[in-house]
């Protein structure tokens, strides 16, 4: 099953987020995607409430993020179970934003990992070189390190997703082209198939960076791309739904 995943990231108050919701649940209705999971990720403030717009739905419910303890003291965070009580069956983790802006590790990113899928949610563990790594030919090193350090040694692989994301192509307009997507991918798939065997072709592999209607396409028909991470053209219901429908 195709995974496309819409990464609203810090956008949208109550009435836009339901609003959109509404939209994409729409179209879901309207053309049920028979082979690929849809999947919203809105901000943790709106999660309950887009939780019951998509109910009833194929729409699967996600969060951004998670905290690395179950619970306890700690001021401003959202654990694991609390999202899976919200109905949220994914989390994001360890997206470059998270990284860049609240300095998280790979070794977090893992401990996260652990958590999530401890309490039912499975984990999209996001990776990506910078300009300057890929200028300097060491994109494949970088995010098989990314990799084999983000993602704890035990892991249930259908329950983990990997989105590849160039931090230089989030938010810009700009891609690596499909040769560069399919190599990256091949050496993830290798490398999670060293780690789990055969199970490692049940990890769901994404791109992520700048995807939109127009290039969906291209991307998802590259062999061992099972998915889109989408952020800005998830904020509107008909591109998200055109890169959907490519999807499936
Ligand atoms: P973008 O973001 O689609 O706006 O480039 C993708 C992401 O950050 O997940």
């Amino acid at each position: 099953m195709r995974l496309i995943v819409g990464n609203w990231k810090m956008n949208g108050m109550r009435a836009d987020g339901i609003a959109l919701a509404r939209a994409i649940a729409r179209s879901a209705l309207r053309h049920p995607p028979a082979s690929t999971e849809v999947l919203i990720c809105p901000p943790a403030t709106l999660i309950g409430e887009i939780g019951a717009v998509l109910a009833g739905t194929s729409l699967v419910l996600g969060a951004q993020d998670c905290a690395v303890e179950p619970k306890g003291a700690f001021t401003g965070d959202v654990s694991a179970p609390m999202l899976a009580d919200l109905g949220c069956r994914y989390v994001i983790l360890g997206h470059s934003e998270r990284r860049q802006h609240h300095g998280e590790t790979n070794a977090t990113i893992a401990r996260k990992v652990v958590v999530a899928q401890a309490h039912g949610l499975a984990a999209i563990v996001c990776i990506g070189e910078s300009a300057l790594e890929r200028e300097r030919g060491e994109a494949l090193a970088v995010v098989t390190q990314q990799l084999a350090e983000s993602t704890p040694s035990i892991v249930d692989p259908p329950q983990l997703v990997v989105a590849y994301e160039p931090v230089w192509a989030i938010g810009s307009g700009r891609t690596p082209n499909g040769m560069e997507i399919a190599e990256v991918h091949d050496t993830l798939r290798r490398h999670l198939r060293g780690c789990f065997g055969d199970a490692g072709r049940q990890v769901r592999l994404l791109y992520g960076g700048s995807v939109t209607s127009k290039n969906a396409a291209e991307i998802l028909n590259l062999s061992d791309v099972d998915g889109a991470l989408v952020g800005g053209a998830s904020l509107k219901a008909d591109d998200f739904w055109a890169i959907v429908q490519v999807a499936n």
